[in-house]
């Protein structure tokens, strides 16, 4: 057995105060099962535990059975969170710092929360590795579960997997950030799950944590009454420099000894553990930590050999040092038995029984799994939650291949992370648009999206994806033309692409340029209407309230006759006197001037006068006046009427008195606010919808005589 000793020279020792820094920063404490909005400060360790509605969205809420509730016990008992769906729930904890080291604890009490008073036994995962069984048979029996581990990546999950023996639950899950420089036989390639962390001497029941402890480890008191007596001393016990433990002075400051009642045992320590689970042989690493705390006479010597299963375990005699913090630890882990025995036993030199001051045992464990791409697995997150995808799929998507998530196929471990390379969401009830996060798959080969309700068009992105060979849209509501990457990339045979059944979707080239004529005049028609939808009421909630149609005395019957012009029709003489001698100007722009007047039962109506009159503008005039005519939108003002005589060429509008777009643009009417971005949005959905609602050839070329 190779060991390592940490042993301390007094010369070495300057700022060796270190132990009682406390360092809470990054601390996460969750008490699992608690309501959402909960939080409260626990009363012995003073750390504020969370609710953990943050960390996880499935299972459900229990408070244990009142028969088990005791005025000891820690609050986070009180209630648990339960998984009775699902192979694999997690918990995920953001913000680590991937390399960074970490303690992670979970703890469970039964307390018979759901009245079945049966025992259960399920596996915890720590990110994608196994960590530990947990074997529940005591309701009352506080179960603690402990893992020292480098972070692989920016968050960490904590796994609860239901092995077919009962329903998983758990009481509390607690994140410590720990210095990199603490036990160091946890790196990236092996993680250290607790099995014992001892506190030798107490009698009583109180575990020392936080703030004793300023990485909040739980120390449990540990004796052997009526073998061992307790030493303590109430002088503080220094940290060594470079120390690697830091255990806490309160768990140093006790230690125990044999008594000297039982002379056979007198000069030796033994303890022991066994191994567990029997069957898969765990590897096991042990610290002893010593201090002494009597004050030595010069003709007084403690010193014992320390051995573990009859192999020394300290390389010569030790004799610990007073009042500073020392460690015996191995490096190589030991298997292989089912007992564990530490025997301490004084030397001949010695004057005094050997002692101990706390114990700490822990389970090596391989770090094997390797999460998949973080950017794989953001991208499949994010499609999770917008289709809102109801299937077992929690925890990493491909590791371990076991708890892989269903629809999806992994790429192999051996060439670093494993990234998603086949997606198949047939038949899933999806809905809404083909969202760009599939863009994001970027090892994709496979995506078969067929016989769902996907709306909206084929993002062109899809083409960007460098593997991809399959894309099956079969069965959708898509509509549009389909990307010419993807077209392209079909026709040179480097993808199959299966559209079939997508009413609205065109195929070939004609039908889609028609289609693309057709898109690109909407959108035409939305920058063209934009500006001219001329005049908008601002209701005073901020909420645009859009001018209905208006119909005015005998000069309009549009709804009746849209086709006739006759009753639309001014003299120049008639447009003198609704504008009275175009006394008023309102407007002023690249079409001419535009009046305010005054029909003859009241009607107030905007006069635009064209300034120029060539052949074709006046038949183009003829034309789109009419178009006009028939466009009734409750977004779009209404025509009134129009002139052409030789003597002008103009249109009358409805008028309204809250002035135009482009007052309200820049905030000019009546000393107004201008328009919030979100109302300018709502005018530019409001103008497509009335470009849309008619022929919207017909909006377009009206309309552009308005400006
Ligand atoms: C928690 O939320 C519930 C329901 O919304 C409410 O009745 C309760 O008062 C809230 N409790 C706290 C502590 O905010
Ligand atoms: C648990 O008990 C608390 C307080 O006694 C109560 O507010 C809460 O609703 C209970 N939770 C459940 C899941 O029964
Ligand atoms: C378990 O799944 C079923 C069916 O999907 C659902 O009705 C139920 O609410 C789920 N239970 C829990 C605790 O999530
Ligand atoms: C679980 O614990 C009980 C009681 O300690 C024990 O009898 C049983 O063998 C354990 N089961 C396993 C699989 O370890
Ligand atoms: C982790 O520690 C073990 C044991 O000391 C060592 O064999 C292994 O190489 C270390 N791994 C890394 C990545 O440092
Ligand atoms: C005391 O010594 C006997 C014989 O050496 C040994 O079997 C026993 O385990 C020892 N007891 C303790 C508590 O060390
Ligand atoms: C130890 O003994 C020395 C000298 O006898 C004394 O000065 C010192 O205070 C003692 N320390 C303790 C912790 O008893
Ligand atoms: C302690 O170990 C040394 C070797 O390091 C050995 O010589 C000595 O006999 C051992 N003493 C006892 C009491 O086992
Ligand atoms: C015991 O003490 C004697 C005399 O001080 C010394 O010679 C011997 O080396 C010591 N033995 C051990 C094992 O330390
Ligand atoms: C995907 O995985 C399933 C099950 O693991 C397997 O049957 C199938 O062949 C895989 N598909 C591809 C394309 O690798
Ligand atoms: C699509 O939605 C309609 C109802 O909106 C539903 O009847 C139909 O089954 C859905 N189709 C698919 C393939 O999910």
């Amino acid at each position: 057995m190779v060991v390592w000793f940490l042993f301390l020279a007094t010369m070495f020792l300057n700022n060796a105060g270190v132990a009682g820094q406390a360092d809470d920063t990054g601390f996460v404490s969750i008490d699992c099962g608690l309501a959402g909005n909960f939080s409260y400060k626990d009363a012995s360790s003073t750390l504020t535990y969370i609710s953990d509605e943050a960390f996880i969205d499935t299972g459900t809420n229990h408070n244990i059975s009142a028969a088990y509730v005791t005025s000891t016990l820690s609050p986070h008992y009180l209630n648990v969170r339960s998984f009775s769906n699902g192979t694999r729930n997690c918990y995920t904890i953001r913000s680590l710092v991937k390399g960074e080291k970490y303690l992670v604890r979970a703890t469970f009490m039964y307390g018979n929360y759901d009245g079945l008073n049966k025992g259960v036994i399920f596996d915890l995962h720590i990110g994608v590795n196994y960590w530990k069984s947990v074997n529940i048979s005591d309701p009352d029996k506080r179960t603690i579960a402990e893992v020292i581990f480098v972070a692989p990546v920016d968050y960490i999950q904590v796994c609860l997997v239901n092995t077919g023996l009962g329903t998983p639950f758990i009481s509390s899950l607690d994140l410590r950030p720990i210095k990199n420089s603490l036990y160091p036989l946890a790196n990236s390639s092996q993680s250290l799950a607790l099995q014992h962390r001892l506190n030798a001497g107490p009698t009583d029941t109180t575990i020392i944590r936080y703030p004793d402890d300023p990485h909040d480890r739980m120390w449990e008191p540990w004796s052997n009454v009526p073998y061992w007596t307790e030493i303590t001393t109430s002088s503080h016990v220094q940290s060594v420099q470079n120390d690697i433990f830091e255990v806490p002075s309160a768990v140093l400051q006790t230690a125990v000894t044999p008594v000297n009642a039982t002379p056979a045992n007198a000069s030796e320590l033994k303890f022991f553990w066994l191994a567990d689970p029997p069957n898969k042989d765990p590897e096991y690493l042990a610290n002893l930590h010593f201090s002494e705390l009597m004050n030595l006479t010069k003709d007084q010597k403690r010193e014992f050999n320390i051995t573990l299963n009859d192999a020394m375990f300290s390389p010569e005699p030790f004799s610990p040092d007073p009042l500073y913090a020392n460690a015996v630890y191995g490096f190589k882990p030991v298997h292989g038995r089912q007992q564990y025995i530490f025997t301490l036993k004084a030397t001949a030199n010695s004057t005094l029984p050997p002692i101990v001051n706390a114990v700490e045992v822990f389970v090596v464990l391989q770090v094997s799994g390797i999460p998949t791409d973080s950017a794989d697995v953001s991208a499949i997150n994010a499609i999770k939650s917008q289709y809102q995808i109801k299937r077992d799929w929690y925890g990493d998507p491909c590791v371990p291949k076991t708890y892989a998530w269903d629809g999806l196929n992994c790429s192999d471990v051996a060439s670093g992370s494993p990234r998603i390379t086949v997606l198949r969401l047939a038949s899933s009830g999806l809905t809404g648009e083909i969202t760009n996060a599939f863009a994001n798959l970027k090892a994709l080969q496979t995506l078969d999206l067929s016989h769902n309700n996907l709306t909206g068009s084929i993002p062109a992105v899809l083409s960007e994806l460098p593997s991809l060979a399959i894309l099956d849209l079969t069965g959708n509501k898509l509509n549009g033309p389909i990307p010419s990457a993807l077209l392209t990339k079909s026709k040179d045979g480097s993808l199959t692409l299966r559209v079939a059944d997508n009413a609205d979707l065109c195929y070939d080239e004609t039908e889609c340029n028609q289609w693309k004529k057709k898109s690109n005049s909407s959108k035409i028609a939305i920058a063209i209407i934009v500006p001219i939808v001329v005049v908008l009421i601002l209701g005073s909630a901020g909420i645009l309230i859009i001018r209905k149609f208006r119909r005015s005395g005998s000069y309009m019957k549009p709804s009746k006759t849209p086709e006739n012009m006759e009753n639309h029709q001014f003299t120049y003489r008639d447009l003198e006197q609704i504008t009275n001698n175009f006394q008023q100007e309102i407007g002023r722009g690249g079409f001419g001037v535009v009046y305010s007047g005054c029909l003859v039962d009241g009607t107030q109506v905007a006069v635009k006068m064209q300034r120029d009159r060539s052949t074709q503008e006046v038949n183009d005039f003829m034309v789109e006046a009419q178009h006009l005519a028939r466009i009734h939108h409750r977004n779009l003002v209404s025509l009134i009427g129009y002139c052409n005589d030789e003597n002008c060429l103009a249109l009358v509008l409805e008028y309204m008195s809250e002035g135009s777009l482009q007052d309200h643009l820049r905030g000019r009417a009546g000393g107004g606010q201008p328009l919030t971005w979100r109302e300018r949005i709502q005018i530019a959905l409001d103008s497509a919808k009335g470009a849309k609602t008619n022929r919207i050839e017909y909006a377009i070329n009206a309309l552009r005589i308005v400006i």
